[in-house]
């Protein structure tokens, strides 16, 4: 649709795409301005003197087509719906504007950190930064570049699922007033153990993909969001994997809200072309969009970097070389992977995939008792592992179709499902060095690889909950079993 704009002098203005599925060509008033490849990052582009006062159009051509060399590549286990799948902004700042900000608790604890960046011709304007509930409130000089870094002693109340407290953060510069809402909290390992603040955690947590209850496709709605993490609390999570791709901003701001910590992971997914260096941009560019949009938010604690990608010497270099992109970008989370390379020693699951060495966590999927082996066979399996780093059990689980009951050796079943879930948290208490765990999945999803006649219908059936909002057995197993674990 067109738009009207108020032009002023001294303003500069910006078309902000918050998604975009896969590849976007974006038109304004007939002019191209540019292209943008990834379907879950945001991406902007400049319009200052582009726009009139009336009758603007924008013009999106969008092409959900997968691409071998894509990031997704062109296999994946969800419905690859395309479009514009959320929100496009037209903002305008100030010639010299705020262009960016980090502020965090230190790796110690005892400074609050961080820089803001302006962007435009200094005319020696000051920044200032407050936080007035800390009564702190401090003056910066931008330097050349733009960047003011700042550091102050602090002792803010940390952030936490049990306490998930967030302060309200103000940045002024000139007549421009941002406010963000910022927790502070420490994350790092030790050993076997991640500690968040300081003090062993384990996440217990669940899978969530970006599919809408009820009326499924993309999640577009705040309503559809706040049902998903409301979800994830009543089940008792403290922590969920947002896979297989950055969901939307608001999801990671609300579920920071309720004290969910979060994985978020770019999709560097199952036989990504990891010999194709245009491949290796796109997937150093989608992790340096999403790291840059959800860098303050406290919730997010694990950056995830690939999911059940095959051993090759091009995959070790491929995603050895995103770690480091992703260290550089931001040395304060933790880095991991899901893997489904574990070896056999023994009768055990041995874990001595080559990333372990790279990765901070290591992630593993297994799904005992629906690919491979029986279900009471489960509790038996043994895991060790090469490295002393903590492991997140980042997958388990199994089908059914919700109301479907049967025989507990009757696939499908919710019985079935819910002995899969039995005998696997048996496994998952034998695990020493296992430190967090998201079963897939929470809901019911689309997928065109899913089409078991009667049962699947174009649905992964190993949510907990259908599409619909049904609860299956597991899901109360699942519940009972966070509710006695510390
Ligand atoms: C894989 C994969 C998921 C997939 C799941 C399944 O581990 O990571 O994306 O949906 O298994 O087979 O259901």
């Amino acid at each position: 649709k067109s738009f009207d704009f108020d032009i002023r002098e001294g303003q500069r203005s910006f078309v902000y795409f918050e998604a975009v599925n896969y590849e976007a060509k974006v038109y304004l008033n007939g002019e191209l301005l540019g292209a943008h490849e990834g379907g879950f990052t945001p991406f902007q582009f400049e319009v200052t003197g582009k726009l009139k006062t009336k009758d603007n159009f924008i013009v999106v051509k969008v092409d959900n087509k997968r691409k071998k060399d894509g990031i997704p590549t062109l296999n994946s286990d969800w419905w690859n719906y395309g479009g514009i799948t959320r929100s496009v902004h037209v903002i305008t700042v100030p010639d010299l504007h705020i262009s960016d900000y980090t502020i965090a608790l230190s790796k110690d604890g005892k400074n609050i950190e961080g820089q803001v960046v302006v962007d435009g011709k200094l005319t020696g304007d000051k920044v200032f930064l407050s936080i007035p509930e800390l009564k702190k409130s401090i003056e910066l000089q931008p330097e050349s570049n733009g960047v003011s870094r700042f550091s102050f002693k602090a002792k803010p109340e940390l952030w936490s699922p049990e306490q998930p407290k967030l302060y309200k953060v103000q940045i002024q510069l000139g007549t421009e007033k941002i406010t963000d809402h910022i927790g502070f909290r420490t994350i790092e390992t030790e050993g076997y153990d991640i500690l968040l603040n300081g003090k062993s955690v384990f996440l217990k947590g669940i899978c969530i993909h970006e599919e809408a209850p009820y009326k499924t496709g993309r999640v577009t709605s705040e309503e559809e969001i706040l049902t998903l993490l409301g979800w994830a609390k009543e089940l008792g999570c403290n922590y969920i994997r947002l896979a297989h791709y950055p969901h939307s901003e608001k999801m990671v701001k609300e579920a920071e809200r309720l004290g969910l910590m979060i994985w978020s992971e770019i999709p560097v997914y199952w036989t990504v072309s990891f010999g194709n260096e245009l491949t290796y941009a796109l997937a150093e560019q989608q992790l340096e969009e999403m790291i840059m949009r959800d860098k303050n938010r406290a919730a997010v604690v694990l950056w995830g970097i690939a999911n059940e990608t095959p051993l090759s010497e091009n995959r070790f270099t491929f995603l050895k070389k995103l770690a480091e992109k992703a260290r550089s970008l931001d040395s304060s989370r933790l880095i991991t992977a899901a893997l489904d390379t574990q070896s056999e020693k023994n009768g055990s699951k041995l874990i001595d995939d080559p990333l372990g060495d790279v990765v901070d966590v290591i992630g593993i999927n297994s799904y005992c008792g629906w690919y491979y082996g029986e279900p009471s066979s489960c509790s038996d399996v043994k895991w060790e592992s090469l490295y002393e780093k903590p492991m997140i059990m980042s997958e388990i689980g199994g089908g059914a179709l919700a109301g479907l009951h049967g025989e507990l050796n009757e696939r499908w079943t919710e019985e079935y499902m819910d002995d899969v879930y039995k005998y696997n948290l048996e496994m998952i208490d034998n695990i020493s060095f296992l430190r967090g765990m998201t079963p897939w999945i929470l809901m019911d999803f689309r997928s065109a690889r899913r089409h078991l006649k009667n049962i699947q219908k174009d649905f992964n059936r190993k949510g907990l909950i259908s599409e619909q909002g049904e609860k299956k057995k597991a899901f109360y197993r699942l519940q009972e079993y966070y509710k006695n674990k510390n």
